[in-house]
């Protein structure tokens, strides 16, 4: 997939200015003292305005094109992109409190990854909160294409559509869901404006 993905990035496709769904995330992180982890940071447009919010975000990518271009591109924040898979990602490198931060990316990801990501980060004490903004079953581009799973589609690429009922019957094992929102005008773009579902979930604390 991620050659879709480094075949996108070298046509330079994309949208350079902060989504808003990271302005909207802007108010939970103010302040915020530990790593805001971009998990599917694309071209880093959120990365970088975190950034320059004074908030210590870094930008995880499988594609070797975008983070090459991002680096370069951002050189001064070139430390803060990582070419890797999100879902294998060590996120024990933070020492400090930390949150992670997924726009657009854990649609890109099958069940089996969805699982072992989840499985993986409500491990760490420190994990604080979770952003995540995605494509639901809702959308107009659901069921277009070659159906490949339960509510899985290629259509140009991969797409599992979230349903929303069960992700966050998943997601409130672990977490405290702050945020459940289930909408249109939230994520438009170019005459595109899928009805999509924001979280923002905090860690439910561990007991020692
Ligand atoms: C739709 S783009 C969203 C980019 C960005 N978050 C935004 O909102 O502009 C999805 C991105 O997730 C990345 N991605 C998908 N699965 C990934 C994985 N398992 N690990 C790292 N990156 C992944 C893709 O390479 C792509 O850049």
């Amino acid at each position: 997939m991620s050659v879709y993905w480094d075949n996108f990035y070298k046509n330079l496709k994309g949208n350079n200015n902060p989504s808003k769904f990271a302005k909207f995330c802007l108010k939970y992180l103010k302040k915020f003292p530990g790593n805001i982890y971009d998990a599917g940071c694309g071209n880093g447009r959120d990365t970088i305005f975190f950034n320059q919010k004074k908030l210590n975000c870094i930008g995880i990518d499988q594609s070797k094109k975008v983070i090459g271009i991002n680096k370069k591109k951002y050189n001064r924040f070139k430390k803060n992109f990582i070419k890797k898979n999100f879902v294998n990602f060590d996120y024990s490198i933070s020492n400090d409190r930390f949150a992670i931060y997924s726009r657009f990316s854990i649609h890109s990801i099958n069940y089996k990854q969805e699982k072992k990501f989840f499985n993986s980060i409500k491990k760490f004490k420190n994990l604080e909160y979770v952003f995540i903004e995605t494509r639901t079953i809702y959308d107009n581009l659901f069921g277009k294409g070659k159906r490949i799973g339960k509510n899985e589609y290629i259509n140009t690429h991969y797409r599992r559509f979230i349903n929303p009922t069960e992700f966050k019957r998943k997601l409130a094992k672990d977490f405290n869901i702050i945020v459940f929102k289930l909408s249109k005008n939230l994520a438009p773009f170019k005459g595109e404006n899928p009805v999509v579902l924001r979280i923002v979930a905090k860690r439910k604390k561990i007991k020692k």
